[in-house]
């Protein structure tokens, strides 16, 4: 019998992630477990298969790792524009040799070292942001803190000034949100119109480092990939550029949803907020439980172009695959009591910035960004509580909290 998840749920082989119940964006788990349980290789309406198996999703990560290219399916869902130009020309779904061509020059600033050398700066932005909340009541954590954290230090990262931030953010905001399964028309055209207006708000800046000398060492990403550029390694202007916007879609989105699903967890869970708040030791293996326990960016795609076996069954080629790692980090075959929030959680092979040769560019940004903002928030404000209910986004893909009122003291 198939179990009962919700009386409006619908579950199982009837579930349909392109019509989606209200109650998934608030909890998306029940019907992840009910598909990994029941129907491990599911058929989606638009005749995609949804896998939620931690074992699939890792072999297709991994087997499938280059076939992300996906001017079929997005040119028939946008439409020729911008929009369609930028998800097949970024890196992020590009196949070989494209995509490792331009992944080398880039993976420079984003090693540890590299990144590590931001440590000075995170630190300021999250005191500043603290500071500035002190002494209020409550405030909207997501809108007053967490959202303004990573879209300084990429504004930094290019080298733009920091009160241009909004504006990138809402361009970048209107990139991703056509990526859904389901979208309407009007999404469509602001994300052909928002990729216009990032791609003019970009230009400039790469001209700029153009026509200027080369730096002795690259200040930031745009005058580092012109460098490149000047020194004969292939990457065109319009390359730089929608690398950019990846960087910022990659990096934005998901850090905010991160720091905010992580504070509702350790609020929800008041021991581990201590224990974060009284061990200095734990910060590493809180922020992997944190990464498993929230997966801010819980589905991606690719597309088969053979027949592919996996451990739960045979996909046909030509077939759009949606894997859900979401799903696979709280699958029970591999974590023990998955739906537990353990910040001393160890092993902990989460699936939180993919496998295989896309597996996140700013991995090392993003654990740097919690592990400094989560024990620093928890310190200043051990008192920090919920007020009334968060809202969730009604965004499948970057799953989020859109406003989260808490009390400070
Ligand atoms: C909690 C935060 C983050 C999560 C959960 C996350 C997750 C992911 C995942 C799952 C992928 C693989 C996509 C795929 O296989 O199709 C990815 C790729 C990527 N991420 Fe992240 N990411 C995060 C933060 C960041 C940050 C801070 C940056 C940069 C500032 C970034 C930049 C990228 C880029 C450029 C790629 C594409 C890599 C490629 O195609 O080779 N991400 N990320």
């Amino acid at each position: 019998m198939v179990p009962t998840i919700d009386q409006n749920a619908v579950v199982g082989s009837s579930f349909d992630l392109f019509n989606l119940p209200e109650t998934y964006y608030d909890n998306p788990y029940p019907f992840f477990k009910e598909l990994r349980d029941n129907d491990p290789l599911h058929w989606n309406s638009d005749g995609s298969v949804l896998l939620t198996r931690y074992a699939d999703v890792k072999a297709v990560w991994r087997d499938l790792s280059g076939v992300v290219n996906r001017e079929a399916t997005y040119g028939a869902k946008f439409g020729e524009g911008p929009l369609l130009e930028h998800h097949t020309s970024s890196m992020l779904f590009r196949d070989p040799p494209d995509h490792d061509r331009l992944r080398d020059i880039i993976n420079p600033f984003f090693t540890q070292s590299a990144i590590g050398d931001l440590r000075n700066s995170v630190e300021q932005i999250v005191q500043n942001l603290l500071d500035e909340v002190d002494g209020k009541k409550e405030i909207d954590f997501v809108k007053d803190f967490s959202s303004l954290i990573p879209i300084k230090l990429i504004c930094d990262l290019f080298g733009v000034p920091r009160e241009e931030g909004p504006k990138i953010r809402d361009f970048g905001a209107s990139v991703l949100l056509p990526l859904n399964p389901a979208v309407s028309a009007e999404v469509v055209q602001a994300g052909h119109e928002g990729t216009k207006g990032f791609m003019e708000f970009l230009r400039p800046y790469v001209r700029e480092w153009q026509s200027r000398p080369a730096e002795e060492k690259p200040s930031n990403i745009i005058s580092g990939m012109v460098a490149a550029q000047k020194g004969g390694q292939e990457i065109s202007d319009d390359e730089i550029i929608h690398m950019c916007i990846v960087v910022l879609n990659g990096g934005h989105e998901t850090t905010t949803n991160l720091l905010g699903l992580s504070t509702l967890a350790l609020m929800e869970h008041r021991d581990q907020f201590e224990r974060l708040a009284e061990d200095p030791q734990i910060v590493g293996s809180a922020i992997e439980e944190c990464l498993r326990y929230a997966t801010p960016l819980q589905l991606q795609g690719r597309r088969t172009t053979r027949e592919i076996t996996i451990p739960c069954g045979v996909v046909p080629p030509d077939t759009e695959i949606i894997i859900a790692q979401a799903a696979a980090n709280r699958d029970d075959r591999v974590f023990d009591e998955p739906n537990r929030f353990d910040i001393g959680r160890r092993p902990n092979p989460h699936l939180a910035f993919g496998a295989g040769i896309h597996v996140c560019l700013g991995r090392p940004l993003a654990r740097l960004e919690a592990a400094i903002t989560l024990p620093m928030l928890v310190r200043r404000f051990p008192n920090l509580q919920l007020v009334g209910k968060p809202e969730f986004n009604r965004n499948a893909r970057f799953r989020g909290i859109k406003s989260m009122v808490v009390s400070l003291d």
